[in-house]
């Protein structure tokens, strides 16, 4: 089992996305009881809310439900992923204070598996849901070649 969880700073828009966008691909390849995907904020502000409408609505566009999805905050049973996948360079130093050197996961931002260290936008900040579901598709589908590669090496 490879364990995976986006993370951002309120879990209610860009990385529930990923988590549903993700969660959509690996069914459809056939390797859901391979992957583990859960999503998670840095913040607490969102605690027990639900997915953001603008990320809801981008998403019903591909007939990607995220139907019983909240808001939780990173907890110490997150070490535990394999990856833990932040959206932006905030997250990451948000994520490495958190877990502050213990041993964790692999700790890197989503669109640096596609080979791009830039950041995925904020779409609470820029209202732009559209780019950051295009952002979250790019770097879904090269996060999964790199785990289809781990589940090929066993
Ligand atoms: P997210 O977006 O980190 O992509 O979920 C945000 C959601 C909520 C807030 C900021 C960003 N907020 O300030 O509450």
């Amino acid at each position: 089992m490879v364990k995976v969880i986006f993370v951002c700073l309120g879990n209610i828009c860009r990385s529930p996305m990923a988590e549903a966008v993700f969660r959509d691909m690996v069914e459809k390849e056939g390797l859901a009881d391979k992957i583990q995907i859960d999503s998670a904020a840095t913040s607490t502000w969102e605690q027990g809310n639900p997915v953001h409408k603008g990320t809801v609505d981008r998403l019903a566009k591909e007939n990607i439900s995220t139907k019983g999805m909240f808001s939780r905050t990173l907890e110490d049973k997150d070490l535990d992923y394999d990856y833990i996948v932040g959206m932006d360079e905030s997250n990451i130093k948000n994520i490495k204070k958190f877990v502050a050197g213990r041993e964790s996961g692999q700790i890197k931002m989503l669109l640096e598996y596609a080979g791009d260290k830039s950041s995925i936008a904020d779409p609470w900040y820029t209202g732009d849901f559209d780019k950051t579901y295009q952002d979250v598709l790019r770097g879904t589908r090269a996060l999964l070649e790199v785990i289809k590669g781990d589940l090929r090496n066993g």
